[in-house]
């Protein structure tokens, strides 16, 4: 089978295209074929050596993947061969083949194509988890999202017009923003050219934000938290800026607010229940026509680098899918 290939940290142009020995299953793994997997942020700094965790070299990457079950190991019950699915692994997802854990690997709706399913489990799961677990966002609140147009943003901007919330999206263009409001966001933020604390005070009425979703970091943070409501949550999602902010600890207790940290794919492997719970929901809403994952671009398999190079570069809107 054909993976590409990590051999040294470094820039999306080191990676190789080659071929592998086959994968087998363990006891609680499936051997899935994969169709379509999704690109996320994360990829592009876990080839760099830049992520929470340094795989081994050398690795496959790639964690958002759908396919069809080739293999199911020994005391997997709820998958057979021959079953349409789609599933998170910390790597190995830009391949053919790949073995994916059973209790994050789920079946693929019949509505979904497969790279619809490849561009759904890290958004809609990392998004759903931070609203819903970790802000507990509730209807008639105002929730602001950074970064609104890219991966985890456009989840959470769809998800939180669902969850009953005012959705104010911030992005850098005009293009990114009309997305925005195409996915329901109620107001809007240029942050590259209004300034963000007077902009968000502006159209709460001086009130703040309830909550934050954050996936950029850098500047925009502390600006962002400068305009929280009282008893305001902040979900710390990532650093897609580059830069990873320090927040004066003298404005979380003015505002009484919360700084919440988020980190889907932990919670996942911890808490497979809750995380299967949140899954079988936002399929539900799926099947509904509720969620519409927005799809930029596809990809072939040995187009990778320059797929990745296209999220480094700011260009990407909603999800990039490679097709297997
Ligand atoms: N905590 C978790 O569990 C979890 C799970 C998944 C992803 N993440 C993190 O969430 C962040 C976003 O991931 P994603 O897959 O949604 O990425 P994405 O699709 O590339 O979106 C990132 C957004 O960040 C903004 N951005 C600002 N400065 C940037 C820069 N220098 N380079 C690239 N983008 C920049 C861009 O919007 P503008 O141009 O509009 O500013 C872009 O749309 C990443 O840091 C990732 O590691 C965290």
């Amino acid at each position: 089978m054909k993976a590409i290939r990590c051999k040294e940290f470094g820039p999306p142009s080191s990676l190789v295209l080659e071929e592998m020995p086959g994968l087998k299953p363990g006891a609680n793994e499936v051997l899935v074929a994969v169709k379509a997997c999704g690109i996320n942020f994360p990829d592009t700094l876990i080839i760099q050596g830049l992520y929470q965790f340094k795989p081994e070299l050398p690795f496959t990457p790639g964690s958002d993947i759908a396919g069809v079950i080739k293999e199911v190991g020994d005391d997997v019950g709820h998958l057979k061969v021959g079953d349409e699915v789609f599933g998170f692994v910390f790597s190995g997802g830009f391949a053919e083949e790949v073995v994916v854990p059973s209790n994050t690997c789920f079946l693929k709706s019949k509505k979904m194509n497969f790279p619809t399913a490849a561009s759904f489990m890290v958004a809609y799961g990392t998004s759903y988890h931070a609203l819903k677990d970790r802000a507990k966002l509730s209807e008639g609140e105002t929730l602001l999202v950074l970064g609104a147009s890219g991966g985890v943003g456009l989840a959470a901007v769809e998800l939180g017009k669902l969850m009953g919330a005012k959705v104010i999206a911030a992005a850098s263009s005009e293009d990114k923003l009309q997305l925005c409001r195409e996915y329901g966001a109620d107001l809007t933020i240029n942050y590259s050219k209004e300034d963000l604390k007077s902009e968000i005070k502006k159209l709460t009425g001086k009130k703040g934000v309830d909550v934050i979703y954050d996936p950029v970091g850098g500047e925009y943070s502390e600006a962002a938290f400068r305009a929280i409501a009282w008893e305001g949550r902040f979900l710390v999602v990532g650093f897609a800026s580059g830069t990873i902010p320090k927040l004066p600890m003298n404005l979380p207790l003015l505002k009484t607010g919360s700084v919440v940290g988020v980190f889907w794919g932990d919670f996942a492997m911890r808490n497979p229940k809750q995380n299967m719970e949140n899954t079988a929901t936002l399929m539900k809403w799926f099947d509904k026509g509720m969620l519409k994952p927005h799809i930029h671009k596809t990809y072939e398999l040995k187009y990778t680098s320059r797929a990745l190079e296209e999220m480094m570069n700011r260009k990407v809107r909603g999800k990039l899918v490679l097709e297997v």
